[in-house]
């Protein structure tokens, strides 16, 4: 073998060896780190003008306390301070307020990114002849827009049979002495 032949041998096999380590660490890569939060359904019982706050859970209020908190970032993986977070949720019960604000706030991200309301577990609720599972609604006031969207519970037994729960958006429900809290991060578009 000529030693053009021999070098120009030797450069396809250096690419080809590039080429599968390159498509050996994709197939490993870890998954997006800040990948955009799917939409949702909106449902019916959103209304604008909910009272800013971050306490939810009203005297006499049934249900077990959620220590709910988040941290909304961009598709850059950069935190979005001081965007709009309207969240909305029915009881313990699975019952909207359609008249009134309970369990309905309109709240801020701090210069961090961070949101956190104290609420109740949601309750469940039927759709037609079967419950969704229990979720939480938000509409996140990025810079692109709006991003309306629910969240869910890891162990739901009705997440497998619901049309618009993902996993990706479950979250863990951790229970903290007699309360419970969960974290949910989203991520908007740029
Ligand atoms: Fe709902």
């Amino acid at each position: 073998m000529q030693n053009t032949d021999r070098r120009a041998l030797l450069g396809k096999l250096a690419l080809a060896a590039t080429t599968a380590l390159a498509s050996r660490a994709n197939a490993f890569a870890d998954p997006p780190r800040c990948a955009l939060t799917s939409e949702d359904i909106e449902g019916p019982y959103f209304l604008p003008g909910a009272p800013t706050r971050t306490l939810l859970i009203e005297p006499g209020m049934q249900g077990s306390v959620l220590e709910l908190e988040g941290v909304l970032r961009d598709s850059a993986c950069h935190v979005v301070a001081n965007a709009r977070v309207e969240l909305w949720q029915c009881d313990a019960l699975g019952r909207y307020d359609t008249r009134g604000t309970r369990l309905r706030t309109r709240i801020q991200t701090d210069s961090r990114g961070r949101w956190a309301v104290r609420t109740i577990v949601p309750g469940r609720y039927l759709n037609g002849d079967t419950y969704r599972p229990a979720h939480i609604h938000l509409k996140l006031h990025g810079p692109r827009g709006v991003l309306t969207t629910q969240m869910y519970f890891e162990g739901d037994p009705y997440n497998a049979s619901d049309p618009w729960y993902r996993r990706e958006r479950a979250v863990s429900l951790i229970e903290n002495g007699r309360e419970f809290r969960a974290r949910f991060d989203a991520v908007v578009r740029r």
